[in-house]
């Protein structure tokens, strides 16, 4: 009986390792990105590629145990959660409203340490941000809040 289980899990197992979500990766050059719009000085850009890219743009920079399922499932859905909420690469296409809420949202996101993702950064020891890499994002954030709400361009939002 409980070899018969064993051998439908690991058949399962491998049955569902051909079953893959599409990658997030996209090579083209992403027109609406957000340094297209706003100014990101190269430490601030660094620190949003190596801790918020991977769940908050249009490529993710998978490690080789995301080709192993059920994990790619798991991080594709946060991927997916995490591009709906807020995609750097998508960030000119919003409105100036949305631009500036959701530079508000990074500063206190950060702030209160919910992001990047405590799953995340248990894996990526990189993307743990040192006080001073938070306090550059967060008034980096707060700068770039203003700079949208400021301006004039008529917003349909
Ligand atoms: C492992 C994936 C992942 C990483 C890395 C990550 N995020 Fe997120 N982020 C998410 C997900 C999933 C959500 C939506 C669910 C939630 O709010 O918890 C989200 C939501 C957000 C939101 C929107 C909150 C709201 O209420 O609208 C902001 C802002 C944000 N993240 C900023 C960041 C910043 C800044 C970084 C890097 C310092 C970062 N995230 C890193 C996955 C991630």
């Amino acid at each position: 009986m409980g070899k018969r289980i064993l051998i439908v899990v690991l058949v399962l197992l491998v049955v569902i390792q051909f079953i893959r979500p599409t990658a997030n990766t996209n090579p083209q050059p992403q027109r609406a990105a957000l340094t297209n719009f706003y100014p990101v000085p190269a430490h601030v850009d660094a620190i949003l590629k190596k801790a918020c890219y991977d769940c908050h743009s249009n490529n993710t920079r998978y490690p080789w145990y995301s080709k192993v399922q059920p994990v790619a499932w798991w991080l594709q859905h946060h991927v997916d959660e995490g591009k709906r909420e807020l995609n750097f690469d998508e960030f000119g296409g919003y409105t100036r409203r949305r631009q500036s809420k959701k530079m508000k949202e990074v500063a206190e996101q950060v702030e209160k340490g919910e992001m990047p993702l405590d799953s995340y950064t248990w894996i990526h020891k990189d993307a743990i941000l040192t006080p001073e890499e938070r306090s550059t994002l967060i008034s980096w954030a707060k700068q770039m809040e203003q700079q949208a709400g400021d301006s004039t361009k008529p917003d349909t939002d």
